[in-house]
């Protein structure tokens, strides 16, 4: 018992000590102790990937150099349209920000700056490091969904990327839609004058003024009659996939046979035969394949003059105007044949292929327009 009172005492004077140690202030540091001892080694980790021979098939200095040269020099990055991609519905196609974005998420957005594609556009990073890895693609819907068409979907594989931007956005029926007889009224001025005058595609009671120095002009567009209600009517400019799938025109055609090239990338990026990232198609490299059974320069050729042909029939009809850079839709009533044979001509015409995105429906496009036209 006596030693218990003893412990209890001894603990409070601890206490009180401590108390009044607490409540000294406390004097400047003193100089650091000796560092320790080292440590045991740890055990060694796992063998990274080694930097191997298999990522220089792509990895080289001199391979990504020249695909950097190539690319620079394309309209991926040299186009002046990229300018474009600040709205909502331009940015998917026309800003890289707004193309990952959609491809991410699905959604619309205009890119806040609006710039060119860039590697990392089309490319996302490797999801491994095996060997035998190919080029990391960021992945986008597939199959494609159709702006222009509805319910309509493409399939390109690899090509999907490409597919996303590369297709219409616009069908002939955004603009052949009217139930009932219809007038628009539209004033010209400056050169667009000498061009209405001598051509303007009026409609069968259509009116044409000129006031001092604005033309105005009255179209008149009955139920017979398909009006183009804008200089920038067509499918838009890269209408690829439509032409591929064949449902673009005005006419009902068969898909290209696509068992051998089953995306575009396959004949615009073949690494082998040099043409890789310019994007163009190294028709030399086709010959090895198509030999004589198709000689696609010929092939091309004629639908380029069939499509001349054309061209200079609907600038005589007023449905185009043909300047130094290119096609121009004119303002027009036009009777519904004359009308397809105009949006026909834009499809392909938009293509840039001169056919070969399928020659089949090329030329239905052509028979269709050649016949309305009279050729
Ligand atoms: C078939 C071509 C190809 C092969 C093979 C390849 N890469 Fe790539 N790699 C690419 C492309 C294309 C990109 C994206 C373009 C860019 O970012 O410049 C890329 C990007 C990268 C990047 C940056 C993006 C990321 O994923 O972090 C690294 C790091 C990389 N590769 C490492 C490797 C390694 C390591 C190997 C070998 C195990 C390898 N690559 C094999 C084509 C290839
Ligand atoms: C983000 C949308 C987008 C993607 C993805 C895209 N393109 Fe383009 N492409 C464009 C635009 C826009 C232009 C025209 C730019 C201009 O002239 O201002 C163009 C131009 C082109 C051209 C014209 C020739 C030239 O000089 O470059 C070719 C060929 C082409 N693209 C093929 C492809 C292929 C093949 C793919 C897939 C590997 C692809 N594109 C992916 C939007 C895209
Ligand atoms: C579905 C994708 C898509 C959308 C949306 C889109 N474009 Fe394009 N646009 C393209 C492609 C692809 C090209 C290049 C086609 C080619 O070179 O074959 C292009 C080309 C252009 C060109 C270049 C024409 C030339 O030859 O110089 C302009 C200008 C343009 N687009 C403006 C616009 C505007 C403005 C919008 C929005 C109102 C828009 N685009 C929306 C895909 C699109
Ligand atoms: C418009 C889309 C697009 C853009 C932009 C693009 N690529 Fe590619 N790239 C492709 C496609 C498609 C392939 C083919 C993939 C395959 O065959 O596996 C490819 C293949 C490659 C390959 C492997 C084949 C080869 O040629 O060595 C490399 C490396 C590569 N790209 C690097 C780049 C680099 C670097 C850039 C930027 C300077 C770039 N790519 C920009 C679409 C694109
Ligand atoms: C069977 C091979 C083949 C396939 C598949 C193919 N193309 Fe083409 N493409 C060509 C050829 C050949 C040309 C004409 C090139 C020329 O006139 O120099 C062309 C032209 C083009 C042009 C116009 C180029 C320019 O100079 O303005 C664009 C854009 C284009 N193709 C995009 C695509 C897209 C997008 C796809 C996939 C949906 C695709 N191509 C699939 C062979 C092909
Ligand atoms: C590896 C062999 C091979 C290569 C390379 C090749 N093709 Fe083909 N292509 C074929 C085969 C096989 C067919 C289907 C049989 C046929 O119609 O000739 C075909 C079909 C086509 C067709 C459809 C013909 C039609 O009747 O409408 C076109 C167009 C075409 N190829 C264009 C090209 C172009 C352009 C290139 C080069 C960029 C190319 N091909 C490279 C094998 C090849």
């Amino acid at each position: 018992m006596k030693r218990n009172y003893f412990s209890y005492f001894l603990i409070s004077i601890i206490f009180v000590i401590g108390m009044m140690a607490s409540c000294t202030k406390e004097g400047p540091a003193g100089p650091a102790g000796k560092d320790g001892a080292d440590g045991t080694n740890g055990s060694d980790g796992k063998d990274g990937v080694d930097g191997n021979v298999s990522c220089l098939v792509c990895h080289t200095a001199a391979n990504m150099g020249d695909i950097h040269a190539a690319f620079d020099q394309t309209k991926h990055v040299t186009g002046s349209s990229w300018a474009r991609g600040t709205s909502g519905s331009c940015g998917r196609c026309h800003s890289s920000d707004g193309f990952i974005e959609f491809a991410r998420s699905g959604e619309e957005i205009g890119a806040a700056v609006s710039t060119p594609v860039t590697c990392q556009t089309c490319h996302a990073d490797h999801s491994s490091l095996e060997d035998g890895i190919s080029a990391p693609m960021r992945s986008v819907a597939s199959p494609v969904v159709s702006i222009a068409i509805e319910g309509a979907t493409y399939e390109h594989g690899m090509g999907n990327t490409c597919a996303t931007c590369h297709q219409a956005r616009r069908a002939s029926t955004g603009y052949d839609n009217k139930t009932e007889d219809a007038t628009y009224s539209r004033k010209f001025t400056g050169e667009d004058i000498a061009v209405y005058q001598a051509h303007g595609a009026i409609g069968p009671n259509g009116t044409m003024e000129l006031v001092g120095d604005t033309l105005f002009v009255t179209f008149d567009v009955p139920t017979t009659h398909v009006y183009t209600s804008s200089t920038h009517a067509g499918p838009h400019h890269g209408p690829q996939a439509n032409i591929f799938a064949a449902d673009i025109g005005t006419v009902a055609g068969a898909p290209f046979d696509r068992d051998h090239h089953t995306d575009c990338a396959g004949c615009h990026l073949s690494k082998e035969e040099g043409s890789g990232h310019t994007f163009s198609p190294n028709i030399a490299m086709c010959n090895e394949c198509h030999g004589d059974a198709l000689d696609i320069e010929a092939e091309m050729a004629a639908i380029a003059d069939r499509m001349h042909a054309v061209e200079v029939a609907l600038e005589g009809i007023g449905a185009i105007h043909v300047a130094d850079d290119g096609v121009h839709p004119m303002y027009a009533s036009l009777p519904r044949d004359e009308w397809n044979a105009f949006w026909n001509f834009m499809c392909l015409w938009e293509d840039k292929s001169h056919g070969l995105h399928n020659f089949g429906y090329a030329k239905q496009l052509l028979t269709q327009a050649e016949t309305a036209l009279g050729l």
